[in-house]
Parts: structure tokens; C-alpha cells; sequence
């Protein structure tokens, strides 16, 4: 049941998540382990609950961005391996040593603040050795690398568990140059014969689903733990989206044809209308740019959201369905009846991409979990 304080909620299917998870298991090669990339909020599913949904769908590790992302993860008894995959700054060493979370590094003036706190806990810090191989972002360069993974491995307080790359080309376009990043770093990989990691990994979602040769020991899949097809599709495999956005109608009111709505004036009646006022607008993470374009779904219909999306509501013309009521469920994402809007479909709508329609959404919306 939706909380009774807000009529505007977001809706997580944990078992949704599981599934997606053990699906993506049983597409890569078994001896090819998943982490679930649980940052930003879990991609705005919840960080706690959908880290467990999860670790019981099968995944070996989550992928956090930040180290405040990975203690919450410890403090609510997480134990599964954590990777940080953003720099920290060298005052969380500590912390990131006593939690037993593995920093992503990037540059060699990240070690000594690292081994200076394992020395410390007397323990061994986690490195996951980042190459760029054209990311342009974090990573030393491919032959920066040998030296540097040599000096990790012989020093007692550090533990490589991980080499890395991240690919930046995503569009079925750019498929040569994502291609080419795997070359370099299967290339960087076998100067490394003589050092022994865990897990070497590259692939997010697209190269998961998309590029066989880029999984190595781990892939990295946010998109695809969620349920949400990566730009060029998810192939065989067979997802379950995770999230729905739902919110009862707060007041359905008449108009005559001329009257502009909202802010600007953006968009004018050519009718009589009647039009519903929704509580929930961009401060929720409802993209303004989808003003005039985006639809929601009233008894399984599609029905236009009409004039500028406002901080805390959205109008929609009902004018084409049967009379609705306050307090009437709509669907802003997911499925009603036989109908769906998808995160694609609105990060279509809002001219921006699918990570962001889910990682931005508000911590005001409350979160109501299934399974
Ligand atoms: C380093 C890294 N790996 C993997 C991912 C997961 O990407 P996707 O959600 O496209 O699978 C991200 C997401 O931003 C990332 O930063």
C-alpha cells in the first residue's frame, strides 16, 4: 500500500531485481561473476534493498561510487565484497580500510594514503587498478600499468584484487572504438601474466549484452540489474523492469477552449477539457523537459501531461477518458492493464538518458517495496 502521507509513490519489485540479476548469470559463462552497481541509490530502487535483492539474485560484488554509499552498505550488515568506483580523497583511507571496502585507484598518489591506514588496522587494503584505455577519465595509461600492479602486489599492507577499464562508447555507432578498448586491455592484461587477481572487468551493460569478449572475470551491470534495456536493447536476455511510478489523482477540474496552463502559458486548449492535477513534478525527478511531451497511463490509456511540469505537479488531460475521480491511480512508469511507459520512453520524452530518469529521482518520493 502506497504511504498514506504522500499520494505520489515509487514502486520496487525486489524480485524483479533477483531475477535480473540471475538472468544475467546465466547469459555470461559460469566462471564470469556479476556485480550489481548499487550507486547513486541503487540507481534510485534503494540502496539497502536492492543490494539485498541483489546479492540473492546471485551477484558476487556491488559497485558503489562513494565510500558514504559503501559504510551504508556495512552499517545495515552488507557483507559481500564492496568496490569503490570513484577516487576518494585520502582522509577516508580509514575509513575505507575498516569497512574491508576495495578502492577503485587511478593514479599511484592514491596508494600511500591506502597503505598507510591498512598499516595502521594492520590489515591489507583493496585496490581495483583502473586503466584508461580511452575513457579519458580515471586510469593510468596501459603501459603505465605492469610497474604499478608489480608494486601493489609485492607491498604487504595492499591487495590487488581487481583490474579494471571502463568503456566510453555506448551508440551501436561506436561499436569499433568500444571494441578497440577491449583489444588494449586484453593486450595490457597479458603483460600481467605473472600477478594473480580476482577479477578483471570491463563491461557495463551494452558490452555485457552486446560484447562477449569484453566480460573477462566480472561484469558490471546497473542497467540490467534493474531491468532497463541498455541503448541497443538487451538482446536474449529477458528483463523484468524493477520500478513503477505511481500517484493518485489530486483534483480534475474544467476548462474552455483558450485557456493556457501552467508556467509560460506553454500550451493552450483547443477545447472544452477537462484536466487532472497530479502531486508530483520535477523537484520528485519528473524531468521538466518532458512538459507537452510525456503520457501517463489512467485506466490502462495513455493520456497526454499538458502544460510546463511544476516543482510539485503535473497536469494531464483527461478530457478523452471516461469522467476519473480523485483519488484514481495512474501510472507515471510501468504498466497499467495492458499498457507500459518505459524509462526509455521517458528519457526519450525528456531528451536525456536512462540512467538519469531513475538515479534522479527524489528521496521525497517514499519507496514501497514487493516481491
Ligand atoms: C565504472 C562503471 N561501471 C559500470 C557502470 C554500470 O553502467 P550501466 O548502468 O550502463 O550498466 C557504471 C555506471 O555508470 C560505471 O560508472
Amino acid at each position: 500500500m502506497p504511504q498514506p502521507d504522500r499520494p505520489a509513490w515509487i514502486e520496487v519489485n525486489l524480485s524483479a531485481i533477483a531475477n535480473n540479476i540471475s538472468a544475467v548469470r546465466q547469459f555470461v559463462s559460469p566462471t564470469t561473476q556479476v556485480m550489481a552497481i548499487v550507486k547513486a541509490n541503487a540507481y534510485g530502487h534503494g540502496l539497502i534493498p536492492a543490494s539485498r535483492a541483489a546479492i540473492k539474485g546471485g551477484a558476487s560484488a556491488l559497485g558503489v561510487a562513494l565510500l558514504q554509499e559503501g559504510v551504508a552498505l556495512r552499517s545495515a550488515g552488507i557483507t559481500a565484497p564492496v568496490v569503490v568506483l570513484a577516487p576518494t580523497m585520502p582522509e577516508q583511507a580509514d575509513s575505507i580500510v575498516v569497512h574491508n571496502l576495495s578502492q577503485t585507484i587511478g593514479h599511484p598518489d592514491a596508494i600511500p594514503p591506502l597503505e598507510a591506514a591498512a598499516k595502521r588496522h594492520n590489515t591489507r587494503a583493496r585496490i581495483h587498478l583502473k586503466v584508461d584505455t580511452g575513457m579519458g577519465r580515471l586510469g593510468l595509461l596501459s603501459d603505465e600499468v605492469l610497474a604499478f600492479a608489480k608494486k601493489i602486489d609485492q607491498n604487504p599492507h595492499l591487495f590487488l584484487e581487481g583490474i579494471a577499464t571502463h568503456v566510453a562508447w555506448e551508440r551501436a555507432e561506436y561499436m569499433d572504438k568500444a571494441r578497440h578498448q577491449i583489444k588494449t586491455f586484453s593486450a595490457c592484461l597479458s603483460k600481467l601474466t605473472d600477478i594473480s587477481v580476482t577479477w578483471r572487468h570491463a563491461a557495463n551493460s551494452v558490452m555485457t549484452v552486446h560484447m562477449p569478449e569484453s566480460h573477462f572475470d566480472l561484469v558490471r551491470v546497473g542497467l540490467l540489474t534493474y531491468g532497463i534495456p541498455p541503448t541497443q536493447g538487451a538482446g536474449a536476455l529477458s528483463l523484468s523492469p524493477a520500478l513503477s511510478i505511481k500517484a493518485r489523482i489530486a483534483q480534475v477540474r474544467n476548462f474552455s477552449a483558450g485557456q493556457t496552463l501552467s508556467y509560460g502559458g506553454t500550451y493552450t486548449l483547443t477545447r472544452p477539457s477537462r484536466i487532472a492535477l497530479v502531486p508530483l513534478g520535477y523537484a520528485d525527478g519528473y524531468n521538466r523537459q518532458m512538459s507537452n511531451k510525456s503520457q501517463v497511463l489512467i485506466r490502462g490509456k495513455p493520456c497526454p501531461v499538458v502544460g510546463a511540469i511544476c516543482m510539485d505537479v503535473i497536469m494531464i488531460d483527461v478530457t478523452d477518458i471516461p469522467p476519473v475521480a480523485v483519488g484514481e491511480e495512474i501510472v507515471l512508469l510501468g504498466q497499467q492493464g495492458d499498457r507500459k511507459i518505459t524509462v526509455n520512453d521517458l528519457a526519450q520524452w525528456g531528451n536525456y538518458i536512462s540512467h538519469e530518469v531513475v538515479s534522479l529521482l527524489g528521496a521525497r518520493l517514499p519507496r514501497h517495496y514487493i516481491s
